[in-house]
């Protein structure tokens, strides 16, 4: 491929955006703030420096042709004008802008009848303390919150305490039966292909995703109606590029979107071994013009994110690895971080089997047996 493609952020879905580059031989730049990120002895450029800086941004896109994300929190003006210049830049700044203000996306939600959990927008806490009424809720930054650093329960008053003091938004309590994930790719021909929904299950104290199934376990209509859902999303945006759409199914059954993400997605790890074709090439299909991928699954799959050790600090060790590796269809996937942090995604494993009795077996085998410690 002649076009050069420039990756804004250098972390674990940069670097596996960079192993699907190399089957298309094309030319990877990547620029991340740290110089020892995931992505910074792979890519065939690599700079140093800040994303949220218009000219970094700029300068970093002006050597590129090809311009696309793996964190939202970017430079849009910046992204803008190397678009205006005729830089191909998807996902569009201005897609990339609504996703980055949760309260954007939700009033999105809203304006064009996608069912979405019911909220208000606070600006503050003094807005929390006067909606009490609104309790059950969950309170979330509306911009900079991931891996569930903005979101917090607020049960009853006597968590009011915990209420963000920042613009966001005051979200009803959903009473979830299961979490989705559709993800759903579009290129600048218009075609548009969804990925079969998969099946989050988060740790329950993290807020972030534990382990995943491929596919939901959910019946076979409402998986139907889930990717529409998120095929109308896409092309609702006019969005070129990736969509992640993460929904809740609540006990009633009805499906509600949660958030999306406008880039790979820890929902789509699994596609790697999984599906026909990984979320990470269809990425590069849909921004490059080609063909989309078949995104059929292959195998049914699960993905359990290898998350740092509570206590523990530093350089990381693997603890439990040649058991896991035992297990027929285990794939390995690390992310060369050079720290672990308790919860730090350091890395992730693939599980695949016909059977999705023994993939649950195998996915707890893993959770419990492969520890990083330090
Ligand atoms: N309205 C809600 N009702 C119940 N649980 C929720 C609600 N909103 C979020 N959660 C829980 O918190 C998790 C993180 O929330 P989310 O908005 O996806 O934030 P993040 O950006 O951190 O992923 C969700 O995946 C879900 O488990
Ligand atoms: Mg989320």
């Amino acid at each position: 491929m002649q076009e050069k493609l420039g990756i804004l952020g250098g972390g674990q879905l940069g670097r596996m955006l960079i192993q699907s580059a190399i089957n298309y031989n094309m030319e990877v730049h990547i620029l991340d703030p740290t110089c020892d990120a995931p992505c910074a002895a792979l890519a065939h450029h690599f700079q140093v420096g800040d994303l949220k800086d218009f000219d970094t941004v700029y300068q970093f896109g002006k050597r590129c042709d090809i311009i696309t994300i793996e964190i939202e929190k970017v430079n849009t003006a910046a992204l803008k004008k190397l678009r205006d210049e005729g830089k191909k830049v998807y996902p569009q700044p201005e897609v990339i802008e609504l996703i980055q203000d949760k309260r954007l996306q939700k009033q999105f939600y809203v304006a064009h009848g996608f069912p979405t959990a019911d909220f208000i927008l606070v600006d503050n806490i003094e807005d929390v303390l006067a909606n009490t009424a609104y309790l059950p809720a969950v309170n979330k930054l509306g911009r900079d919150g991931y891996d569930g650093r903005g979101v917090q329960l607020l049960r009853s008053e006597a968590d009011l305490p915990k209420a963000f003091d920042a613009p966001g938004l005051l979200e009803k309590l959903v009473n979830i039966y299961k979490e989705i994930a559709v993800i759903v790719a579009r290129n600048a021909s218009g075609e548009v292909r969804a990925f079969p929904a998969v099946e989050m299950v988060f740790h329950p104290e993290a807020n972030l995703v534990e382990y995943l199934f491929s596919p939901a376990e959910v019946e076979e209509k409402m998986l139907k109606a889930a990717e529409a859902m998120a095929l109308k999303l896409i092309e609702k945006l006019d969005m070129v590029g990736l969509l992640a759409v993460e929904m809740f199914i609540d006990t009633d059954g009805n499906i509600l979107i949660n958030e999306v993400a406008p880039r790979p997605h820890n929902s789509g790890h699994q596609s790697i071994e999984g599906n026909i074709t990984s979320q990470f090439e269809q990425l590069l299909r849909a921004i490059y013009n080609l063909p989309l991928g078949d995104a059929a699954i292959r195998v049914p799959s699960a993905m359990v994110n290898l998350l740092g050790e509570e206590g523990y600090s530093g350089s990381p060790v693997y603890e439990g690895l040649h058991e896991v590796l035992r297990l027929s269809g285990a794939h390995l996937h690390l992310y060369g971080k050079n720290t672990t942090t308790p919860f730090r995604k350091m890395g992730h494993v693939t599980l695949t089997d016909a059977d999705a009795n023994i993939l649950k077996q195998k996915a707890l085998l893993v959770k419990s047996t492969l520890k990083i410690i330090s």
